[in-house]
């Protein structure tokens, strides 16, 4: 099974604040639900708790979400308590390709780990303020090929570049 990551992150690492984004992205929006349909996807507890009550958890997909407590009522939405758990029920499932969905914790935790093949990274071309950030990776670890520059207009207050990276 491959393991992806997929994140959209600003110029200066943020990728939310207040527990919630700092855009709105709609075209990049479309790439996440295209990418990750069908997908076992796994993400933190609070980057769980960000989406919108009627949006959680995620249609059309499996959703994981990971917290140390083992009593936290994620229902529908299946919990663990580790990353490896989270993989393991993904891979018995017979998935291919699952997706690390965030937040800052989990994509940090996913990349420390080792176990990222691919990640897909929104580079959004602004420096807002934020309070959780990507963590720093090293390029020469990655090939990187672009998948799409989207330019900013009337519905995307920022320009963004998706960019592929395989670990070498
Ligand atoms: N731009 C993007 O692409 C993107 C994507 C996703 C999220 N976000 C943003 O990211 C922010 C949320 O990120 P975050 O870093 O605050 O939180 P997070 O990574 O979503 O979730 C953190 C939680 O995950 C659980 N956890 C962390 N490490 C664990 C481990 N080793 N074992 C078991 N559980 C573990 C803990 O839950 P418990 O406290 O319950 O134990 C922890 O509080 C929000 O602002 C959201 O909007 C942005």
């Amino acid at each position: 099974m491959k393991i992806s990551l997929i994140a959209a992150v600003a110029d200066n690492g943020v990728i939310g604040k207040d527990n919630d984004l700092v855009w709105s992205l709609p075209d990049d929006m479309s790439f996440f639900k295209a990418s990750t349909r069908g997908r076992y996807v796994i993400m933190g507890r609070r980057n769980y708790e960000s989406i919108p009550h009627k949006y959680r958890p995620l249609p059309g997909r499996p959703n994981i979400v990971l917290s140390r407590n083992a009593d936290y009522d994620a229902s529908p939405a299946d919990l663990v308590t580790s990353l490896e758990e989270a993989i393991e029920i993904a891979r018995k499932a017979g998935e291919t390709e699952c997706f690390i969905i965030g937040g800052g914790q989990v994509y940090k935790m996913a990349l420390d780990a080792g176990v990222i093949d691919t990640m897909f990274i929104s580079h959004v071309h602004g420096e807002p303020e934020g309070d959780a950030f990507f963590p720093e990776f090293d390029p020469s670890e990655w090939t990187m090929n672009v998948i799409d520059d989207h330019p900013s207009d009337e519905r995307h207050a920022f320009s963004f570049t998706i960019c592929q990276y395989d670990r070498k």
